[in-house]
This record gives structure tokens, sequence and C-alpha cells, in this order.
């Protein structure tokens, strides 16, 4: 699948507060975990034109081919790496880019990702029910909906998704089987549930549950944070963008468990844990988009960036 360099926009969210969270200064190293487009990289690396260097993962080859074009001007700065935030401790290590002082998460999936029926992961359009940010992986969306029982189906729908009607869901998809077309999941959950009433299209938290399952995203994020910690210089930043609930209480759990002096009890005098405080937080409360922003980049109204500086 190829798609024509210039149709490819993906509007960077909290574009100014991220360049500002990740204190871009000159001789630094950056590693932008989610690269997608190259929105968030191109403004950190423009700030200071070409004096910083930038480090760029996506696990998605299309992303990846993408930025190496919206990239060009900076070939000399940038290191591009097609591989999965999972490995970031690794790949820091095999590009020798360490240590590093600041380190981007915009999690999720791209508009571009988004926009492109053949991914599959669009309730609005007709496509293959595939999601995977690597098309290498083996795990389908289709081989979820098709082959999970119907209780595991529910449970994940209701967990990855917060689906209330994630029982009635699963069971009508059970019934519906075999099903394969991103279109004719959505026709069925709102079957279910319902025409949209409100903002939320009523398969928005299904098709969630589906891509947070078959990319493995609460993990591989759980995972990379704590490797973020052994990449991080002292005075490094650790800047992450979620929108759901689900990846944000990862991030603030994170980051508020690494700025305690201890985490047992009480701090039991018995306590051996010897847990010693390896951030402090740059804002309490995460920051949001503005309504100016929101209205030009309707994508980033749940957005919530959270920030941390490396002791
Ligand atoms: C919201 S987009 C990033 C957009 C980017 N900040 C920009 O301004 O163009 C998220 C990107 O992260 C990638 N991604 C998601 N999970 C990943 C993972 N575990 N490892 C590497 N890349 C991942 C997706 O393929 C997607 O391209």
């Amino acid at each position: 699948m190829s798609l024509t360099l210039t149709k490819m926009v993906h509007t960077p969210v909290l574009v100014d507060e991220v360049v500002e969270a990740l204190n871009i200064r000159p001789g630094k190293r950056y590693v932008d975990c989610t690269l997608g487009g190259g929105g968030h990289a191109l403004a950190v690396l423009s700030k200071l034109q070409h004096s910083c260097e930038l480090l760029g993962i996506d696990s998605d080859p299309e992303a990846i081919r993408i930025a190496q074009h919206n990239l060009y001007d900076y070939f000399e700065s940038t290191v591009i790496i097609n591989d999965n935030f999972y490995n970031l401790e690794n790949i820091c290590k095999e590009t020798d880019f360490q240590p590093v002082d600041g380190i981007l998460f915009d999690l999720g999936l791209s508009s571009l990702q988004l926009a492109t029926a053949e991914r599959g992961f669009s309730f609005q359009n007709s496509g293959p029910l595939d999601m995977r940010f690597n098309p290498d992986e083996q795990l389908t969306a289709a081989d979820i909906v098709n082959k999970l029982p119907e209780s595991k189906l529910a449970q994940l729908i209701y967990i990855y998704g917060e689906e209330p009607f994630a029982n009635k869901i699963a069971k009508n998809i059970v019934n519906s089987r075999p099903v394969t077309d991103t279109a004719d999941l959505a026709a069925i959950v709102i079957n279910t549930v319902g025409e949209q009433h409100g903002k939320i299209h009523p398969a928005t938290r299904t098709f969630q549950a589906l891509r947070i399952a078959v990319n493995r995203e609460l993990d591989h994020l759980t995972s990379a944070l704590e490797q973020s910690l052994h990449c991080l210089a002292p005075g490094g930043r650790l800047a992450v963008i979620s929108y759901h609930s689900l990846e944000d209480r990862i991030v603030k759990n994170f980051m508020l468990r690494e700025t305690r002096a201890c985490i047992c009890p009480a701090n039991l005098p018995e306590c051996r844990c010897k847990h010693t405080p390896q951030f402090i937080l740059i804002n309490k409360h995460p920051m949001i988009p503005t309504d100016s922003e929101i209205a030009i980049n309707p994508r980033s109204r749940s957005a919530k960036l959270r920030i941390a500086q490396k002791l």
C-alpha cells in the first residue's frame, strides 16, 4: 500500500507545549518514540536548527517512510528506526544514542493511519479488520473478533474499551461471524447499542479495545516508561501525550510512583524497598489543548500531556 506523500497531513498535538516540555538545548539528544509523520520531531529539530540530535522510532514502516521524507532537511541530525518502543533501551544502546536528554511519547495512532481504510483502524470506512501498527506482526483484529470465545471477547471490549454494552456487543459479533470488514463491525455495534447521540461514535470504544489488544499497547507503554528511566540523563525530560483514560492512568501512576521516596505503605521503618525518587513532576495536572487548538484539530480534544524530569 502506498500513499501520495503530498496528501499526508498529521497535525501534531500540543506541539508548542511539547517543544517547551522537552527543554531543547544545543548539543543534546532527544528521542521521539512515536515518530509518526515526524510532526513533533520536526518542531524539535527546527527549534535550534541543526544543533541537537533526534532518534525517531515507529513500529509502522509506512510512518517511517513518511517521516524520512518530512525530516529530510535534518537527515544529518536524525536517526530513524523502524521498531517497537518496547525495545527503547536496546535501540538507544545499539545506535549509541545515549544518554538521552528528552523522550517523547505521542500515543495511539496518527490521522494518516486512521484515514487509510486498508489499515482497518476506522469505523467510518470499509476496510479489512486489521489494526496492526506493524504489518509484520501476526495478530489482526479479525483474529480476535472471529476466534475469541464470546466471554473473552466481552471482557476485552469491556476492559480495553470501557464499554458498558460489551456483553451485548460480543454476543452480536459472535452471532455474525465471520466479521472481516470494519464497516460490518461498526454496523453490528450500532445495531446493538443504537445510533450516535453524543459526540462519540458508538463504535469508538469497541474499535479502541481491539486496537489496544492487537498492538498490546498498554503492556508496551508500561515497559517503555520503565526503560525511559534508564535512558534519561539527569535533568532529562519525559513528555507523554495520551488520548484515553487507560493510557493516562498508566502514565500518571508511573510518574507519581517515581516521584516518591518510598512506595511501601506508611513508609514503615522496616521498609527495605530503598526506593529513591527518580523524577520531579513538571506539571502537577496534565496540559490539555486550548479551545482554538481543538477547533483546528478536533483529534486533539482528548489529549493530555504529562511531563516529568529525571533527578
Ligand atoms: C499519534 S501518532 C504520532 C504522530 C507524531 N507525533 C507526529 O507528530 O507526526 C502515533 C505513532 O506511534 C506509533 N506507535 C504506536 N505504538 C507504537 C509502539 N509500541 N512502538 C513504536 N511506534 C508506535 C504509531 O505507528 C503512530 O505512527
